[in-house]
């Protein structure tokens, strides 16, 4: 594996290996076993897998977020290598914004919703770095993890708005033993709140068989209720919607692909995960 830091070298030296066939997965490090499988599903499905490692401070709105963001590139690249990464792209800021980003997105009502909602600004931040990676490594796949499951709608909106001819793959959520979902965010939760946070994914399986009987509403409500007994947890939202649309829907049948989203505060710690009823 070999690391690069400059888009010039990075575009040098993937024209040189003249492949038919290049995979991507952008990443902010901190990798856990869910970078991990992406990456291994590049390097499966690809002659070249690059990876890219960068904070980007644009899709942060929260400045204590971004200092607070967990960074381990030895070990990082360490994890890389075992994967069977070919590249590991880790840019500096000044190279990814030699000057100031200030291009708009518009993603209507994909981003008006939860994250969007909660977090103004993130999916342009988004969208900017992800379209100058793609514009640096120009994939012919990249790779994201259906834990955040409204980014992978954005950057499918992206993509088509942008038109890249990049296939954009989404896969399936790597939990912990406990069934929390594998988060670079996890390594600042304390032993304890670690425990306690699989109460998340807990209460979304149960769910499931809750909603068989009972309205949308009610099943919003039942979740809510489920973290009101622990004073550390501090319920952003949860939402249950169309899968494409992510619209929120009142009635079971309104789609054929429902899912229900949750963004939730364990002490300071902000966690998201998302489950299926339908599709
Ligand atoms: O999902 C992430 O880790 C980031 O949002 C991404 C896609 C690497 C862009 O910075």
């Amino acid at each position: 594996m070999i690391i690069i830091e400059k888009i010039a070298d990075l575009q040098a030296y993937i024209k040189s290996k003249q492949v038919k066939s290049v995979g991507f997965v952008p990443t902010m490090g901190a990798l856990h076993e869910g970078h991990i499988s992406l990456v291994k599903q590049c390097v499966q499905e690809n002659d070249l897998c690059v990876v890219s490692v960068f904070v980007n401070p644009t899709q942060f709105n929260d400045k204590n977020d971004l200092e607070r963001y967990p960074r381990t590139p030895e070990a990082d690249q360490a994890l890389l290598r075992a994967a069977g990464c070919d590249i590991a792209f880790m840019p500096s800021v000044q190279e990814m914004y030699p000057e100031e980003d200030t291009r708009q997105f518009q993603f209507g009502a994909l981003e008006t919703v939860m994250e969007g909602k909660y977090r103004p600004g993130h999916f342009n931040g988004v969208a900017q770095i992800v379209s100058k990676l793609f514009d640096a490594v120009l994939p012919n796949k990249a790779y994201f993890g259906e834990k955040d499951f409204q980014q992978v709608a954005i950057i499918r909106d992206m993509v088509k708005q942008l038109q890249y001819p990049i296939e954009i793959i989404a896969c399936p959520i790597i939990r912990e033993e406990s069934g929390l979902a594998r988060s670079s965010r996890n390594t600042l939760l304390t032993d304890e709140q670690r425990k306690k946070a699989a109460l998340i994914a807990q209460v979304l399986t149960k769910s499931t068989t809750f909603a068989t009987n009972n309205t949308v509403a009610e099943t919003i409500q039942w979740v809510n209720q489920q973290f009101t007994h622990d004073d550390e947890f501090r319920m952003d939202y949860y939402e249950i919607v169309d899968g494409n649309t992510l619209q929120p829907i009142d009635n079971w049948n309104d789609s054929d692909f429902v899912v229900g989203c949750i963004a939730i505060y364990l002490g300071k710690i902000r966690l998201i995960d998302n489950i299926h009823y339908k599709g």
